[in-house]
């Protein structure tokens, strides 16, 4: 039962500052396998075989986007791990960053041989500036032990945008720009970082990788459902008793997470997937957790009957307006506009009229904004008008 832990194996259980800790229970290992008895065609092959998806909300297949990589022409490619965790909610990356840093400089490694990249970035979130010096000790002992042979691994620090996390306006950010979405096509597997083929993942998917390439891609693709395979690394807090960090194979039910693991009690909703994410009701807490039904990166915000819906909904729409790069319209205005009449329901000013242009508006902005954080900012508001509906309508002005 719940949880099952393969991504998160070594944590708790090695010393994070030394590397002869993790050596002593199979670090690298992986890498030696990638390096001495794997072509990259057969690195790659094994992580599409493998099922392996993108932990950072997407859920794009992880081998497909390296094979475009690596079969991408150019001598100059890019690795980059996305350790921006600006979701809300969202805590497990930094879990595993203190944890098992060495694993994730495997596996970022293990990417790098893939695609033929001699160089590699951890982008950090600012707010996980204490965590600069944890990290470049973990490179230097992997690079003092001989493991990055080649490769060069450079950390970047993120300045505090939302934005940031999305892996356009990442690469800007690494560039020295103000980090905005890009037009896509091309994407960043043939123009990536200065423009060269880039591969970027999460922390967690990174996370993945020795496991994958150590026991194969049918130990992998045992677990899991048919679209969603191995496991998810889910971190929960709101209205739990045991808020944290839990991991279980994917397409377990909504219900263990939040009821046995985390103990929560009385749920009338729960957000999955942080800001742009999904909103629960409690009739749904049986769905699986799998890219087929939600997911997201793993964000689990439970609340309770005591909380107001349009309160949530408007205070996630607020920090989506604040965060909103503000290049395409649709986002920059539509983030603002919805704030600004979710706040009419809240203070208990609303229309009718206003109901359904939230709707028009909500398809608006999924149809034109040109990145996930427009597109995806209306999910909480569209799951609220279908399952909270006769709330909004409550707060109509008289
Ligand atoms: C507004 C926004 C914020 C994002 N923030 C993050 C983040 O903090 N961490 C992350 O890994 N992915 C984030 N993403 C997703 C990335 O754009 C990208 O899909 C991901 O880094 C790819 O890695 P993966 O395939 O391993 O998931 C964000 C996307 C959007 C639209």
């Amino acid at each position: 039962m719940p949880q099952q832990r393969i991504v998160l194996k070594n944590c708790d259980v090695i010393d994070p500052e030394r590397i002869e800790s993790c050596l002593e229970n199979g670090g690298f290992q992986a890498l030696a396998k990638a390096r001495g008895e794997m072509t990259p065609e057969q690195i790659t092959d094994e992580i599409k075989a493998s099922g392996l998806r993108g932990r950072g909300g997407a859920g794009f297949p992880c081998g497909i986007k390296w094979e475009g990589a690596r079969t991408a022409p150019g001598d100059e490619k890019y690795v980059i791990c996305n350790a921006d965790e600006g979701e809300v909610g969202t805590f497990k990356d930094r879990y595993i960053l203190e944890k098992d840093p060495y694993t994730l400089i495997e596996g970022i490694l293990i990417a790098g041989r893939a695609i033929g990249a001699k160089q590699g970035y951890i982008y950090l979130r600012a707010e996980y500036h204490f965590l600069l010096q944890h990290l470049q000790n973990a490179v230097a002992q992997a690079r003092e032990k001989g493991f990055l042979d080649g490769f060069n691994l450079e950390i970047r620090e993120g300045a505090g945008a939302y934005i940031c996390g999305e892996e356009s306006a990442l690469m800007d950010s690494i560039e020295g720009k103000r980090g905005e979405a890009r037009y896509r096509p091309p994407f960043p597997t043939t123009s990536g970082l200065w423009g060269k083929p880039t591969i970027i993942n999460n922390v967690e998917t990174l996370m993945n990788i020795p496991q994958i390439v150590l026991n194969g891609a049918d130990w992998f693709s045992q677990m899991g459902t048919e679209r969603s395979k191995g496991t998810k690394v889910f971190s929960v807090c709101g209205d739990v008793e045991k808020p944290g960090v839990y991991e279980m194979v994917l397409g377990s039910p909504l219900r263990e997470l939040v009821e046995e693991l985390a103990m929560a009690k009385g749920v009338k909703l729960v957000q999955i997937g942080g800001a742009t994410g999904r909103l629960l009701p409690c009739a749904q807490i049986d769905t699986p957790l799998a890219f087929e039904a939600v997911l997201g990166a793993g964000a689990v915000t439970v609340y309770n009957e005591s909380r107001d819906v349009i309160d949530i909904v408007h205070r996630t729409m607020e920090f989506l307006a604040e965060e909103s790069c503000g290049k395409c319209t649709p986002c920059r205005q539509g983030t603002e506009v919805m704030a600004e009449v979710l706040g009419k329901f809240h203070r208990g000013e609303g229309s009718l009229k206003e109901l359904r242009n939230l709707e028009d508006l909500s398809s608006a902005m999924m149809l034109s904004s040109l990145c996930g954080l427009g597109q995806a900012a209306p999910n909480s508001v569209m799951d609220s008008l279908q399952h909270f509906r006769a709330e909004y309508e409550s707060r109509v002005a008289k």
